[in-house]
């Protein structure tokens, strides 16, 4: 048996080393402020390295610079951690938080550049990808850092926390705008499940806790698994000092989400909390993906359904609804609009399952119902769609673009796609000098962010 597991082939081939590309072939306009970068994180593991799961893989960025309508370079740097020497992660001591895949997401906070994995400290970047170092507010985090942190968009502080396998199970972290000073609270009521992203509203912080749960049998070297008896919840917390004390906890049908698009209190005060969310089979079928087990989907995600739950604080019951009947991951919107009510949510679907046949670009408008689809062509596969807001677009939420890096397997290139968010129309493609993996997160970084 020498078949190489799934994530070493097709879109998610890794690329064998570090190269940068200058002047860029640009078609149509880049609009001007797109002045920034784009970058993606992805798991890269060295030549001749298979590892024991997809999320294993060391992390690798790939960064796309805009200026002024042209397209300056193209690079893609490793995240040089000890752990793509092969320093171990479990060691004697415990967990080495430094020891990090730093493969998950990329982004900015207080100025730096932040390289995160869910299971590590984030590692810090130079604007040139190059790799500073573990980050860690100098000393005063002490755990994990969620892959997935919130940044508030009327304070510019960033929520996130950690999640362990052991207790604490959940601490709570915000960081100030600045990246300067840290304030962490344990929750209590957390159990050991698997949390990978959360949300945030106006006035709390909401934590999911679905079917999936540490499992120490488990030997792909992430140890989690579904549990028929690890309750779903969805905990909400009083944003503030003292919030952890009065979080709750409020039972949801088994399921596990493994992203949350947004979450905003309506106006009759219930918290409405949106994400793709998968079954007992889905979770399962998208594991073995992720291990090369047999028994796979065809994707690494199956089964996912955009999935809505409405928590009302004061009866303590919990709705949940399907929303949508395509499966979809990688869900985003306009991140000014983090907390607050979204109108417009943006998400990739994935051809098994429903067999729409290709990979395509979704956009959702929650106010109407209607759902536009760019479907994407055989051997191609778009990247998580990030958006960007256009200077003159009125502050309108859906007045932006959506950049997403397209793997395509016909011509072993990419393309950097810039489409307009309100109809999902190309505005400009940048011509990539490699094919870059596919999947995981990334961000756009205005050069005004690092400028500090
Ligand atoms: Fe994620």
């Amino acid at each position: 048996m020498s078949a190489k597991p799934p994530y070493l082939t097709g879109h998610y081939t890794p690329v064998a080393d570090e190269i940068t590309a200058t002047d860029l072939t640009v078609e149509g306009t880049l609009p001007p402020e797109l002045t920034g970068r784009l970058i993606r994180n992805s798991h890269n593991p060295k030549p001749g390295i298979t590892p024991t799961h997809w999320f294993k893989g060391s992390g690798m960025v790939h960064g796309i610079r805009l200026r002024d309508g042209r397209a300056e370079w193209y690079r893609n740097r490793w995240v040089h951690t000890p752990a793509l020497d092969g320093a171990p992660y479990l060691t004697e001591h415990g967990p080495d938080l430094t020891a990090s895949t730093a493969g998950t997401h990329v982004i900015e906070h207080g100025g730096r550049l932040l390289a995160l994995s869910e299971a590590a400290l984030p590692f810090e970047l130079t604007p040139g990808l190059e790799t500073v170092g573990a980050f860690d507010w100098e000393g005063k985090l002490t755990t994990a850092m969620t892959a997935h942190p919130k940044e508030d968009p009327a304070t510019g502080e960033l929520h996130f926390f950690a999640s362990s396998p052991l207790p604490p199970y959940l601490v709570h972290h915000v960081s100030s705008a600045d990246g300067k000073e840290l304030r962490s609270q344990e929750v209590p009521g957390a159990t050991a499940a698997l949390k990978h992203d959360f949300a945030l509203t106006e006035r709390y912080v909401v934590f999911l806790e679905g079917s999936v749960t540490f499992d120490p049998a488990e030997h792909s070297g992430i140890p989690y698994g579904w549990s028929d008896t690890q309750p779903s919840r969805i905990g909400v917390m009083p944003r503030g000092a003292g919030g952890a004390a009065r979080v709750r906890w409020f039972d949801v049908a088994p399921g596990y989400a493994m992203h949350l698009a947004n979450a905003y209190e309506d106006a009759d005060g219930r918290i409405v909390v949106e994400g793709p969310s998968v079954g007992r089979q889905g979770w399962q079928r998208s594991w073995n993906w992720w291990v090369g087990a047999p028994d796979r989907g065809a994707e690494p995600n199956s089964g996912a359904y955009a999935t809505r739950w409405t928590v009302d604080l004061a009866t303590g019951r919990v709705a949940e609804e399907r929303t949508d009947d395509l499966v979809v991951e990688f869900p985003t919107i306009n991140d000014a609009r983090t907390g607050q009510h979204h109108r417009y949510q943006y998400a990739l679907s994935f051809p098994d399952d429903l067999g729409i046949g290709n990979h395509a670009l979704v956009k959702y408008d929650r106010s109407t119902g209607a759902r536009r689809l760019r479907p994407f062509g055989t051997g191609q596969l778009p990247s998580e769609a990030v958006f960007v807001e256009a200077a003159d677009g009125g502050g309108a939420e859906d007045a932006g673009y959506l950049l997403t890096v397209v793997s395509d397997l016909n011509t072993d290139a990419s393309r950097l796609l810039v489409v307009d968010a309100s109809d999902l129309a190309t505005v400009a493609t940048v011509h990539l000098p490699r094919r870059v993996p596919a999947m995981i997160h990334g961000s756009w970084i205005p050069d005004a962010a690092l400028a500090g």
